[in-house]
């Protein structure tokens, strides 16, 4: 077996990570980088090295995960998702069931829940947010952000939803009560139903195409009739009427309502 390929039986028996559904070249380059810079010249040696020593481990994760994130990260599809998207969605409802399925450190559930905030009632708001790295999820939970990541806030956001301590910025209680974290792998676990809207941005890039296939086909399965997929900005669906899905606006996709045959 050649050395990428026992590395990712190892990791996965040890994380329940398959990273044969992730674009090899891409991957296998990152995580021979990063094993080379811990002095590993072998993967089986860095394995060794990872599965003894946690914070080698940690790093792995981290580094393999890629958290990178910003609040109203492409503002120009996030006024699409406000002027557009939301209305038509609690056009026909009180209330919107909404997942963000790779949040990463939280910058976009709590961009969904302030955004939302112009549409309902704080405490009427409820976000389900998910990734796979526990280490991203525990920083989303605390909330505290580099000023840079809040960039793109929409005027007034910045006064209204966070604090200052420092040089970093808190995100307000009332937000961050909105938003129920967990862990979730896009590529292994079950996923939660009936939802209205689901943001899945930034992730599918890392995807091979067979593993991507079959996400939009469980995505679709996990969205209501009629409900909205919005995707990252080089994550088209190519074919999206295969998976069931009609294209809305650039990036975001509606799921078709099927009709009962009486
Ligand atoms: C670049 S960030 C995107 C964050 C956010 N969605 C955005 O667009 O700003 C990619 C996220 O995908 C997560 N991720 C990678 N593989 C995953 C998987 N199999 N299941 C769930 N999340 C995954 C990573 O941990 C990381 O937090």
């Amino acid at each position: 077996m050649d050395d990428y390929k026992l590395f990712k039986a190892l990791i996965y028996k040890k994380t329940g990570i398959d990273l044969s559904a992730y674009k090899e070249k891409q991957m296998k380059r990152r995580i021979e980088a990063l094993a080379a810079r811990r002095g590993f010249n072998k993967l089986a040696d860095y394995f060794k090295g990872l599965d003894k020593d946690h914070r080698l481990y940690d790093e792995f994760l981290n580094y393999i995960t890629i958290n990178v994130s910003e609040f109203f990260r492409n503002p120009s599809q996030w006024d699409v998702l406000r002027k557009e998207v939301v209305p038509l969605l609690l056009g026909s409802k009180k209330n919107i069931k909404v997942w963000s399925c790779a949040c990463s450190t939280g910058e976009e559930p709590y961009s969904l829940v302030m955004l939302l905030s112009e549409f309902l009632k704080l405490e009427e708001i409820n976000v389900l947010a998910t990734d796979i790295d526990e280490g991203a999820i525990e920083k989303a939970k605390t909330g505290v952000y580099r000023e840079n990541s809040l960039k793109n806030l929409p005027l007034g956001y910045k006064d209204k939803f966070f604090s200052r301590i420092g040089s970093n910025y808190r995100i307000s209680d009332t937000v961050r009560e909105r938003v129920k974290f967990r862990k979730l792998n896009l590529l292994k676990d079950g996923f939660p139903t009936q939802c209205d809207l689901i943001v899945c941005r930034n992730v599918l890039i890392y995807f091979t195409e067979q593993a991507k296939q079959q996400l939009y086909q469980n995505l679709g399965d996990a969205l209501s009739d009629g409900g909205v997929l919005f995707v990252g900005s080089t994550e088209q669906i190519v074919l999206p009427q295969k998976h069931n899905f009609i294209p809305m606006k650039v990036f975001f996709y509606k799921k078709a309502i099927k009709c009962s045959q009486s």
